[in-house]
């Protein structure tokens, strides 16, 4: 019977460091690229020492008792861990482990993209013209909107609303941002980045992009209040999680007109778009991508591993974000 239950196919090289660890027979996987159904998932996880899990599974108080008491750890695969019910696990003293870091750079490098394939109209003309629409050149085709000079704004100034912060310096934009504490002075001026509320940031800004975790405090914190309060020219782009954002209500802005567009990697009950959210030609739309590189995929296995390699040996787990369980 296997010790670790790996929820999905993972890249090689996190696989390979459980099976050169613990051997084959000791690490299950479940044979498929897609969701693994909810009963296979309970049935699966009962009597294994550690899961390696992917952000789509929900590891909940039945889980937990789907699994039963040898469970010694839970490693997410992903920097974001609300698909885990962390007060049941810290109740129960299972560790949960992230992997913070290694994705920081490659989620900045998707949310420029976005934010430029939204401004730029990229994917709409894209599609007009791979559709044999295109005439020629006309100088009212596709307006979009300038990104230099204008000015960004980030809610949630951790490692990732850093980074991408970092990037606009090469557009030469000044960075609003809301976050829970001030960030140090010193890297406020090198991001040239000033601290500013909810309201100024939401009034100010041309290009909004969120990236603070998805918790019970920032659900819906967009909706429709802050899009009516945001400029009639303005980009939203999330590349956090779904519900951070009132996504019908975006629907309804979009389609209004109340902003000019959105970009969006993550939505509120993936793999569900809202209503009307794909007839918006205004909203690029990507399906949870941030991560989404072979090297940073590949970084992410191999830390999720390190850690059931970690705990199962007895050590704390490097990346345990509840360490009061020890
Ligand atoms: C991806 O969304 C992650 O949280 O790592």
């Amino acid at each position: 019977m296997p010790r670790i239950f790996v929820t999905r196919r993972i890249p090689d090289a996190g696989l390979q460091i459980l099976n050169d660890t613990f051997g084959e027979e000791a690490v299950g996987v479940y044979p498929s690229d897609e969701m693994i159904p909810r009963e296979d998932l309970l049935r699966e996880v009962r009597g294994v020492e550690a899961i390696f899990l992917i952000l789509t599974e929900r590891m909940d108080a039945e889980a937990f008792d789907a699994a039963g008491p040898e469970l010694k750890i839970v490693a997410n695969m992903a920097v974001g861990y609300n698909n885990v019910d962390l007060v049941e696990a810290t109740r129960r003293g299972v560790p949960i482990t992230n992997t913070p870091g290694v994705l920081t750079d490659t989620t900045a490098d998707l949310t420029w993209a976005l934010l430029l394939a939204a401004a730029r109209r990229i994917p709409e003309s894209e599609v007009y013209l791979r559709d044999g629409q295109w005439k020629g050149w006309g100088p009212l085709q596709f307006l979009g909107t300038d990104v230099h000079g204008k000015t960004l704004g980030i809610f949630g100034m951790g490692r990732i609303g850093q980074a991408v912060a970092l990037r606009a310096k090469g557009f030469g934009m000044p960075i609003l941002y809301t976050n829970r504490n001030r960030i140090d002075a010193a890297l406020e001026s090198e991001l040239n980045a000033t601290y500013v509320d909810k309201e100024t940031l939401l009034k100010k800004s041309d290009f909004l992009s969120i990236h603070c975790p998805f918790t019970d405090e920032t659900r819906h914190s967009f909706g429709k209040d802050e899009f009516a309060a945001m400029k009639d020219s303005a980009y939203l782009i999330n590349t956090s999680r779904g519900p951070v954002v009132n996504e019908a209500e975006l629907v309804e802005a979009l389609h209004n007109e109340t902003i000019r567009g959105a970009a969006l990697d993550v939505f509120e009950e993936e793999p569900k778009l809202a209503r009307g959210l794909d007839q918006c030609p205004n909203a690029v739309i990507i399906p949870h991508l941030g991560s989404a590189t072979f090297e940073t995929r590949a970084k992410m296995a191999t830390i999720a591993a390190e850690n059931i390699v970690a705990r199962l040996n007895g050590q704390v787990p490097p990346n345990c974000v509840n360490p009061e369980v020890f």
